[in-house]
């Protein structure tokens, strides 16, 4: 989504009206917020596991996952995203009154509803605004900044809650070596404050560029669930075409995202790309001239955590202070669906 409010354009009276116009608004990232459930499985773990017929050494080499937080028994996705969302909140020194919107990006909701959004609301005491969850599956969390940056813009939100969370554990099938073994749980949010365009000094939420192609279904999809009338709820992925898809529509989004900016690779600060596979990471590294000193890379230690993978990664690299105020932020991810999607931040 670009931002095509006649606001962007900075006046703030309209000559034909005499009416004064509010500001354009910046959707800024003031502070991001991770949590990890406590329990860590590791690649060796794994191998011993009878009959799943996997090693590290495969696991490692072709995906780069050495190991993978599991949630607790009883922890929920909303448990996990009210942490993740209450450290967010912390590092912005924000109360939670200043928050009007929740947004959750999940494939993996406590329940049909209550959406895990209004459940975080609720959790953190809010009684105001509004809460939704939203499913892109591994893209879930770029969607959700452009949903939230959109409202942010346009007036209708002035501190938004933006949260990826999953627990992929209970949606997997654990005797298929060829998806067990590349997801892991985990949450991660980030809290975006409204700011005067004058007053943000070029930080916020530059552009985001959602895409999707709902031809592609069938090669990664929970083959039932809600409403579903057949299936075993569990993951299913045709991996090797799912790489071959990633490679060139991350490739593309990262492009759309620069060229709307008039950006180049050289502006980029760091990217934190959705957290697959270590070589769908390094081909985009390289593709951006990158090297891994600038990628933002936490599939070793969490795998994949879908919707919550780019929001730990950018949590994690914020608080170690990788990521610095002003730093030109590129965050990219493609999932289910097929979705895919790019967005620009500067912190
Ligand atoms: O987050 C959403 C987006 N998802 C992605 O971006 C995932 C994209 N895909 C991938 O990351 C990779 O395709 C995988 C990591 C899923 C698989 O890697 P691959 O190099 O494409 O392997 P493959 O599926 O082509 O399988 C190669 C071999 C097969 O054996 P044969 O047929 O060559 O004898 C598999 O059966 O590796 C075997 N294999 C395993 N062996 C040991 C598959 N999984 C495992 C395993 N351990 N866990």
């Amino acid at each position: 989504m670009r931002a095509t409010d006649p606001r962007a354009s900075g006046a703030t009276s309209s000559p034909l009206l005499g009416a004064a116009r509010p500001p354009a608004l910046r959707a800024v990232i003031a502070g991001t917020g991770g949590y990890l459930p406590e329990r860590s499985l590791t690649n060796d773990e794994l191998a011993a596991w009878k009959g799943l017929e996997t090693s590290d050494a495969w696991i490692v080499e072709r995906t780069g996952i050495r190991r993978r937080h599991i949630a607790a028994e009883g922890e929920t996705a909303s448990d996990m995203a009210a942490k993740a969302a209450l450290a967010a909140l912390a590092q912005a020194g924000a109360e939670v009154g200043e928050v009007d919107a929740v947004i959750v990006a999940t494939a993996t909701p406590d329940s049909a509803f209550p959406s895990t959004a209004a459940r975080v609301q609720g959790r953190l005491g809010i009684g105001k605004g509004f809460a939704f969850d939203l499913a892109a599956a591994c893209t879930g969390f770029v969607y959700a900044l452009g949903v939230a940056d959109a409202l942010i813009r346009s007036g209708q939100a002035r501190g938004a809650l933006v949260i990826g969370t999953e627990i992929y554990s209970r949606i997997l099938d654990w005797t298929d070596r060829g998806t067990c073994v590349l997801f892991g749980d985990g949450a991660g949010a980030v809290f975006l404050r409204a700011v005067p365009e004058a007053e943000a000094g070029g930080r916020g939420l530059l552009s985001t560029h959602l895409h999707a192609d709902g031809r592609f279904g069938d090669i990664l999809n929970v083959d039932g669930g809600a409403g579903s009338t057949g299936g075993t709820g569990v993951v299913r992925m045709a991996g090797r075409e799912v790489f071959r898809h990633a490679v060139a529509k991350l490739s593309s989004a990262v492009d759309e995202a620069l060229a709307a900016n008039g950006l180049g690779h050289d502006d980029v600060a760091w990217l934190v790309p959705h957290q697959a596979n270590i070589r769908i990471i390094e081909a985009m590294g390289k593709k951006l001239g990158l090297g891994l000193d600038r990628v933002v890379v936490t599939v070793d230690r969490h795998a994949n955590t879908s919707a919550a993978s780019i929001p730990l990664a950018l949590a994690e690299a914020a608080r170690d202070g990788r990521i610095k105020p002003g730093d030109l932020v590129l965050m990219e991810a493609i999932g289910g669906g097929l979705t895919w999607g790019a967005a620009l931040a500067r912190f």
